[in-house]
C-alpha cells in the first residue's frame, strides 16, 4: 500500500488543494479559521512577537513573503553558516528506517525535508509543510534539484491545522518555525496528534544562552547588530531582523518549552543545547 493513502484522502476532502504550476500543493485559504486583524498590521515588527494567534500569523507570513527568495543566503550570513550544522545534527535524531513517512512542519526552504529524505528509506516519503508559499517555492526549487520530487512533497498547511489523519508520520522535525506559531501548545498537539505511537518529534529552535557572558554577548549581536546587518547588508525592509531576537526573547526556555511538551501529551522529553544553548533541539516520544 502507498503510504499517504489515507492522509491524500483526508486532505483532499478537507482542504480543498489544487496543485499549482510550481508543483506545490496549495491550500486554499477558504476561511473556516480565518480571522480578520485585530492589531495595527504596520506594528514595529518586534512588537508582533508578542501578539498571538490570527494576528501574529498574518504579520510574521508577510515578512517571510518578502525575505524568501533571499533567506538562504541571509540564514548562511547571519548564523555565520552554522545553521547547517545545527540542522544536521537535528535531523541525525531521526531514526532511519526501510519505508519510512515523515513531516517536516516550517519547513520553509526544505533544509531539514531534505535532510530527513534519506533517513526514511529508499521508499520513503517526506512531506515538507508550510504556511508559507513563497519559503516553499524556494525549497521546490532546492527538491528539484536533487530530483526529490517523487519523495518530497510540499504542503501549504498551518502548523495548527496540518490536515492530516490521527496516527500518520513516523517522524517529524521542526526548524525555527514553533517561535512563529500563533498558539503554540496548540500546534504542539496538533503534531502529536498527527504521530504514530513511538513515533519521535525533534524540534529545533532557538532558546536561552546558559553562560552569563554568552547570553551579554547574544543580546548585543541580536538586538543590536542583528537588525542593523538587516537592514544595511541585507537590504531587510520588513523588519523581520527586528522581529527575529524579540521573538527569541519571547519563546519558552528549554525548561519551559519541555513543560510545553509534556502537557501536550509527549513522553521522554529531552533537550540538546547547541553553540552554548544559543539554540536548542527538543526531542520527544508520542
Ligand atoms: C525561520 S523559518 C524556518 C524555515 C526552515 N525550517 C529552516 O530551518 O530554515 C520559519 C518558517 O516557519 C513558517 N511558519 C511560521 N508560522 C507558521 C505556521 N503557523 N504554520 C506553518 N508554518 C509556519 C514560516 O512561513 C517560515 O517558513
Amino acid at each position: 500500500m502507498e503510504p499517504f493513502t489515507r492522509a491524500d484522502r483526508l486532505i483532499t476532502g478537507w482542504l480543498t488543494l489544487t496543485k499549482l504550476e510550481t508543483g506545490c500543493y496549495h491550500r486554499q485559504m477558504v476561511g473556516t479559521d480565518r480571522r480578520p486583524l485585530t492589531q495595527d498590521s504596520k506594528a514595529p515588527a518586534k512588537v508582533v512577537s508578542t501578539w498571538s494567534g490570527q494576528a501574529r500569523e498574518d504579520a510574521v507570513q508577510r515578512m517571510f513573503t518578502s525575505i524568501a527568495g533571499v533567506y538562504d543566503l541571509n540564514n548562511t550570513l547571519l548564523s555565520f553558516g552554522l545553521h547547517y550544522h545545527w540542522k544536521k545534527i537535528t535531523a541525525s535524531f531521526i531514526t532511519p528506517v526501510g519505508r519510512g513517512t515523515a513531516l517536516d512542519v516550517g519547513s520553509g526552504t526544505a533544509d531539514l525535508a531534505l535532510l530527513l529524505e534519506s533517513r526514511m528509506g529508499p521508499k520513503g516519503r517526506v512531506i515538507a509543510s508550510d504556511l508559507n508559499y513563497a519559503m516553499l517555492a524556494e525549497g521546490l526549487k532546492k527538491i528539484g534539484g536533487k530530483g526529490l520530487t517523487d519523495k518530497i512533497t510540499c504542503l501549504q498547511a498551518s502548523a495548527e491545522h496540518l490536515g492530516f489523519g490521527d496516527n500518520t508520520f513516523d517522524a517529524v522535525t521542526t526548524g525555527f518555525c514553533m517561535r512563529n506559531v500563533g498558539d503554540l501548545p496548540g500546534a504542539v498537539r496538533e503534531i502529536r496528534r498527527v504521530m504514530k505511537p513511538g513515533g519521535r518529534f525533534v524540534c529545533l529552535e532557538f532558546s536561552r544562552p546558559v553562560f552569563g557572558w554568552l547570553r551579554t554577548l547574544y543580546d548585543w549581536y541580536s538586538f543590536k547588530l542583528l537588525p542593523w546587518i538587516g537592514t544595511i547588508v541585507a537590504r531587510d525592509h520588513t523588519g523581520v531582523y527586528e522581529y527575529l531576537p524579540a521573538s527569541i526573547r519571547a519563546f519558552p526556555d528549554q525548561e519551559r518549552l519541555c513543560q510545553v511538551l509534556r502537557d501536550a501529551g509527549f513522553r521522554q522529553v529531552s533537550y540538546k543545547n547547541l553553540s552554548g544553548g544559543i539554540v536548542a533541539i527538543h526531542v520527544a516520544t508520542k
